[in-house]
């Protein structure tokens, strides 16, 4: 295991009617920026449930944010904050209001163009509190310090991290994501499964702890993952992908280990062009991800196989391994998600591209380092 610092600093109000706590919660800032999405807060009652806690304050209203969040949004949300003397940011939704938020509680804070940020020309010295209604459990964005922003112009979708824009709070109410339509909750708890392999497949040696985690995790999206979707309103299994969501990609299952997070960043290029729902590129790819890279470590996919899917870990490890891999594209599968780009509508026409803006910054992931060739690979193998 390797060093760590243990920082997860976001208080954390789980279950119903949690929103009774936001005015307490708000007490001690005046000029708020309420942020949020296309109007599903709107249909399902906890809009007015928000201005109510907000009626006594000085608020401002930044709406419209779409999923892939666009650098517009950011930069509208920085001269509303800007223009009004903020001091404190309301996030209302799935990961990408609360991203767009971040990015624009760093924004407020750097004088030049915030795009500077995400191309890594400087790092997050200061930023405008934030603090998250969470309405889809998926990105643990709610609890993480990062922000992930699509730049519409160059079609690049990168994300920056600093500790700076882990929430103040979270409300996490599962009632809340039961309105969640039945295609975003799949990709959502594709989405947590990804962030667990992400970490889960490492090349650090003894972090026995932070891979039965990870496991633990795995195993609640199996259990409750069907659920959600045969009965959207059950409300222990939307508890419990709740809080797998975020402790998903809190830091938790990554502390002491390097973490590899290269599909990650394929699919963010892919969703920056085709603007497709995350979880669903992640279903596409991880499998395929898999394959490429099992033999990188054969013992880490049989026991994957064997810990995860029940799979017993005697006889040729190659087979095992690949097992395991299919039962994972099953399972995806069995949450109606995509396994090849043709079901999105997506050619092979810009894989050159999105291999190359993957690998932007220099090799992707730790598992196996994979360069532009690697990426084209796994793309088209995803196709
Ligand atoms: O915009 P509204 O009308 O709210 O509708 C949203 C949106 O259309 C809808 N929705 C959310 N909560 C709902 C609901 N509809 C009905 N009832 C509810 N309770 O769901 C749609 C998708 O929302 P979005 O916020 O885009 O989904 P998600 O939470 O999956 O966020 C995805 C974004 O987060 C980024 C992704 O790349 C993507 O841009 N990620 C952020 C990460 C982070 N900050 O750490 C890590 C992730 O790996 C990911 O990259
Ligand atoms: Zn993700």
């Amino acid at each position: 295991m390797l060093n760590f610092d243990y920082l997860i600093p976001t208080e954390i109000l789980f279950g119903k009617d949690q929103i009774n706590n936001l005015k307490s919660k708000i007490s001690n800032y005046n000029r708020i920026l309420f942020a949020w999405g296309g109007g599903s807060i709107k249909k399902n009652g906890i809009y007015e449930k928000v201005i109510d806690a907000l009626k006594d304050k000085t608020y401002f209203e930044l709406s419209g944010i779409k999923p892939n969040p666009r650098l517009s949004s950011v930069e509208k949300g920085i001269t509303i904050c800007t223009e009004n003397n903020v001091d404190f940011i309301l996030a209302v939704g799935g990961g990408s209001v609360i991203d767009c938020s971040k990015a624009i509680a760093a924004g407020v804070y750097y004088p030049d163009d915030v795009w500077d940020l995400f191309m890594r020309k400087t790092t997050v010295k200061k930023a405008l509190p934030i603090g998250t209604i969470l309405t889809l459990a998926a990105t643990a964005s709610e609890i993480n310090a990062s922000a992930v922003i699509n730049n519409e112009e160059t079609q690049q979708k990168l994300a920056i991290t600093s500790n700076l824009l882990r929430p103040k709070f979270s409300i996490l109410d599962p009632t809340y994501t039961m309105t969640v339509p039945r295609r975003h909750t799949a990709a959502g708890i594709v989405d947590i499964m990804s962030h667990v392999f992400e970490q889960y497949f490492d090349t650090t040696k003894g972090a026995y702890l932070q891979d039965r985690l990870a496991e633990g995790i795995l195993k609640t999206c199996i259990k409750y993952g069907p659920i959600v979707l045969e009965n959207p309103n059950e409300y222990e299994a939307r508890s419990n992908i709740m809080w797998a969501g975020s402790l998903a990609l809190s830091g938790l299952l990554s502390f002491g280990k390097k973490g590899d997070f290269a599909t990650h960043k394929i699919e963010h290029e892919v969703s920056a062009i085709y603007d497709l729902t995350h979880g669903i590129g992640m279903a596409i790819f991880f499998p395929n991800w898999m394959k490429y890279v099992m033999h990188e470590n054969i013992y880490k996919f049989v026991e994957f196989a064997h810990n995860v899917w029940d799979i017993p870990d005697t006889g040729e490890k190659t087979d095992i391994a690949n097992l395991g891999i299919q039962k994972t594209r099953d399972f995806f599968s069995s949450l109606d998600m995509p396994k090849k780009f043709s079901q999105v509508k997506i050619n092979n026409e810009k894989f050159e591209e999105m291999a190359a803006k993957a690998v932007y910054f220099g090799e992707i992931g730790n598992f196996k380092k994979l360069k532009k060739q690697d990426v084209l690979e796994i793309l088209k193998l995803s196709s």
